[in-house]
């Protein structure tokens, strides 16, 4: 595949979104709303013809902390988006070749994952930078990453059937409502 290619196109795109202004909540909400519909569309148009796979359910057990996003203070809102956005983008990548996708519509969906991760750690950076800022959600993001690990595990476990795919496309395009629950909490 040419994700190397693509890949590096966009890390030129992502350095030239830096600037040094503050956070502009507001307009990350705009970006990642637009992304997160753009990246749910492809998603649903990579498996038309979704089997049930009953057998191959799996519960994932979502992080209790993610049960209660109105609790997070906007700047951690930030961080959970971004990692989650990256652990599926690597989850999605992983073993490419074995999910049948059409190659052009996996790559732009890709390409729009890997925008909307640019936008965010742009901002992430500049709250690093911010003095009086501490991480309340340290736990947050390490329960997340156990989440998406159990998933990789999963799909190993399962060989990358087809089914497997399946399973972790649903429960992927559902964390897509999840994040677009989070993009309304930012607010300047
Ligand atoms: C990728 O998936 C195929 C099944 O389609 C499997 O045989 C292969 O071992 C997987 N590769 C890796 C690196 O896990
Ligand atoms: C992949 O999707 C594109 C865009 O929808 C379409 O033009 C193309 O024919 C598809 N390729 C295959 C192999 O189905
Ligand atoms: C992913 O999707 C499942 C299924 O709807 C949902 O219960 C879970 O909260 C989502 N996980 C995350 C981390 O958003």
């Amino acid at each position: 595949m040419t994700n190397g290619c693509i890949l590096q196109a966009i890390l030129l795109l992502c350095f030239f979104t830096t600037t040094a202004l503050a956070v502009n909540y507001e307009l990350l909400r705009y970006q990642q709303r637009r992304s997160n519909l753009a990246s749910q569309r492809l998603l649903w148009m990579l498996n038309r013809n979704l089997q049930y796979c009953l057998e191959d359910r799996m519960d994932f057990e979502v992080p209790e902390e993610i049960k209660q996003p109105q609790q997070f203070q906007k700047e951690e809102t930030v961080w959970v988006m971004h990692e989650m956005l990256q652990q599926i983008f690597d989850i999605l990548t992983r073993n490419s070749s074995s999910t049948g996708w059409n190659e052009t519509i996996a790559e732009n969906l890709y390409m729009e994952l890997y925008q909307q991760m640019c936008h965010l750690e742009t901002a992430l950076k500049k709250i690093k930078g911010e003095k009086d800022f501490t991480w309340g959600s340290m736990t947050t993001v390490l329960n997340l990453k156990k989440y998406y690990l159990r998933i990789a595990l999963y799909l190993e476990d399962k060989l990358y059937s087809k089914c497997a795919w399946t399973v972790v496309h649903m429960e992927i395009l559902r964390n897509f409502s999840f994040l677009n629950r989070l993009t309304g909490y930012l607010h300047n």
